[in-house]
């Protein structure tokens, strides 16, 4: 049964008892935050994109752990060349890993990395991950604003836990979310990219509210909190 746990902001863990998996580990730089990138144990660290609370932790992640990153192209090229395992991907390709599938899908935003120099680093595309491991399947929206796509990603999965971003400002809302819900029809879904910074200050008891309402099932993670499933 795989586990789900809830490390901040974008950040999750998702585990069986063979492979940890973490997305998007922004730890050191999120005071809310709970664990320290040196306690996070993983085989594989999936990137959404460049933004600095998503790339986060991740090439010293999976630089201490051996672990391989999985992200789109032009992130993990960039990752490779800071000596990180990388296995690039691109949006609407999936890949069998030993683990189980990944497919990644489209995210309206942005990838630029800022390192520092006068111009933000070029990233690619941004994306959202679709994970089926132990035959349930986990749907990581990245950093996006609301698609009508979401109800093709609903139609052709049965989507076990939707991640999505709730925050506004630079995702989605609260009410483009429960639009998305519709569209993706997930048993569950787990709100993200909320209260880390002052203009995503949003309250995931209203997002749960509107999409109770409309029949859904929200489990609100406080960080550190899992959820099997
Ligand atoms: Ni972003
Ligand atoms: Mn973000």
């Amino acid at each position: 049964m795989p586990k789900l746990t809830f490390l901040g902001h974008d950040a999750f863990l998702l585990e069986n008892n063979e492979t940890r998996l973490v997305f998007d580990p922004f730890l050191s730089g999120n005071p809310l935050a709970q664990e320290k990138p040196e306690n996070i144990k993983a085989d594989y660290v999936l990137l959404t994109h460049g933004h600095g609370d998503h790339l986060g932790d991740g090439i010293e992640i999976a630089q201490a752990n051996d672990a391989t990153i999985i992200a789109p192209f032009e992130l993990a090229t960039y990752c490779s060349k800071k000596g990180c395992n990388v296995h690039p991907m691109h949006i609407g390709g999936e890949f069998n890993f030993p683990f189980g599938r990944v497919k990644l899908t489209i995210a309206h935003h942005g990838s630029g990395a800022d390192l520092g120099d006068d111009a933000l680093a070029y990233m690619g595309n941004p994306c959202g991950f679709l994970v089926t491991m132990d035959g349930k399947t986990v749907y990581h929206a990245g950093d996006t604003g609301l698609f009508l796509d979401m109800q093709l990603i609903g139609e052709m999965n049965s989507i076990d836990i939707a991640l999505l971003p709730i925050g506004d400002n630079f995702t989605m809302g609260i009410d483009d979310a429960v639009k998305a819900t519709e569209f993706l029809n997930p048993k569950t879904v787990v709100p993200m990219h909320f209260k880390t910074f002052q203009v995503i200050d949003t309250d995931p008891h209203l997002f749960r509210d509107k999409a109770s309402e409309k029949g859904f099932n929200v489990t609100i993670l406080d960080v550190g909190k899992s959820l099997e499933y």
